[in-house]
């Protein structure tokens, strides 16, 4: 590893849209009984955050990951065939980890929940921010947002379902839009959600129409926290950079933080922020240190599905790699150009 700042600082910037408030004093992060600690935890994301992906932010620092969001029908009809059984895969060393439900009827929270606690699963975490067309369109995700009494029920139905030691979470977005009523919906969601015994929240501070485009509103974040009081608020958005996700932490004195985009390609990213924490400037991975990490990252993934459906996660995860390469064009082009894990292997051995 060698200390530089430079690719860091290739990503884009943390936004604040506020006066600097006074520096909030980090602090240990609790989820329910789960002592997690280090306050940067690696998000839940659709399509990255399979085993492979979670096991290496693991092994590289993260102290708590969640699964890709589930459909909660699709769990239910999930049967223990080779192409979907990693699904609901754990690996021993993942632990603590979250599995995340989304759906339309509450009626099929409850047993999808109980099949992700069969499953293994530490914390079961609500999705009320999906934005996607097909979960809005489909009454699932950041619908519930718009939904009061519905999205409580969701959670009544999820907190009585699993046993009592095993933390329910939600995850919401700041509202549907940025009107006066779905600021309203959102804290009648958020309080009626602890009152009902949700152990932590994270707020993802894009509204449901900005989709992913925008800034994340940070300052909302702190009026969640101070909203709260004790109780605990992951935040998220924006944080791409170690430096983000300690300012995030500082400014707006959530619990912990959420990163997501900023760990596709970067799970140095939980180490970069221990270093800025201890005062050090992040490390930055070499490019052996980039190929030990991309090559134990496939073999996971070989390991949890097939050579083929791997190949095709590795393509994905290669073109984020990549920014972090000395040539980071030619490297996301040959990722981009490899059909197979053969091609993968070559990239590997020709660039790294
Ligand atoms: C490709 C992708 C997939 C995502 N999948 C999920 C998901 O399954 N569950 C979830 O709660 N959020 C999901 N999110 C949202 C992220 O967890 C996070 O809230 C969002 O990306 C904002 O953080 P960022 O701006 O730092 O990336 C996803 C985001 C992206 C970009």
């Amino acid at each position: 590893m060698t200390n530089a700042t430079t690719q860091l600082d290739r990503m884009p910037a943390p936004v604040w849209n506020s006066p600097e408030p006074p520096a909030v004093p980090l602090r240990p992060l609790r989820i329910g009984p789960l002592e997690i600690g280090f306050p940067a935890v690696q998000a839940a994301l659709s399509g990255y955050s399979d085993g492979a992906m979670r096991t290496v932010a693991r092994r590289l620092g993260a102290p708590y990951t969640l699964a890709e969001v589930l459909i909660d029908r699709f769990i239910l009809e999930l049967k223990n065939r080779r192409k979907t059984q990693h699904y609901l895969q754990i690996a021993d060393e993942e632990h603590p980890v979250g599995g995340q439900l989304m759906g339309s009827n509450p009626a099929d929270f409850g047993p999808a929940a109980q099949k992700l606690v069969a499953a293994g699963f530490d914390v079961i975490d609500i999705n009320f921010g999906c934005p996607v067309k097909s979960a809005v369109g489909g009454c699932r995700g950041g619908y519930h947002l718009g939904q009061p009494d519905l999205a409580l029920e969701i959670v009544d139905r999820v907190r009585l379902a699993v046993p009592s030691q095993i933390p329910v979470t939600l995850k919401m977005r700041r509202g549907i839009d940025d009107t006066a009523e779905s600021r309203d919906r959102f804290f009648t969601i958020l309080d009626g959600a602890f009152e009902r015994g949700v152990a932590a929240i994270t707020v993802h501070a894009r509204t449901v129409g900005q989709k992913y485009v925008g800034p994340s509103n940070w300052e909302f974040l702190r009026q969640v926290k101070s909203h709260v009081g004790q109780r605990t608020i992951l935040g998220s958005g924006d944080l791409f950079t170690a430096q983000a996700c300690l300012d995030m932490l500082r400014r707006t004195g959530v619990d912990g933080v959420s990163v997501a985009r900023g760990a596709i390609g970067n799970p140095w990213i939980f180490q970069q922020i221990r270093d800025l924490i201890e005062g050090k400037s992040p490390t930055v991975p070499d490019v052996a240190e980039q190929r030990r990490v991309l090559q134990m990252h496939c073999e996971l993934s070989v390991q949890a599905t097939n050579p083929s459906a791997a190949s095709s996660t590795m393509r994905a995860f290669g073109l984020k790699f990549a920014r972090l390469h000395p040539n980071p064009e030619e490297v996301r082009n040959a990722f981009a150009a490899a059909h197979c894990l053969n091609d993968w292997n070559a990239v590997i051995e020709r660039w790294y």
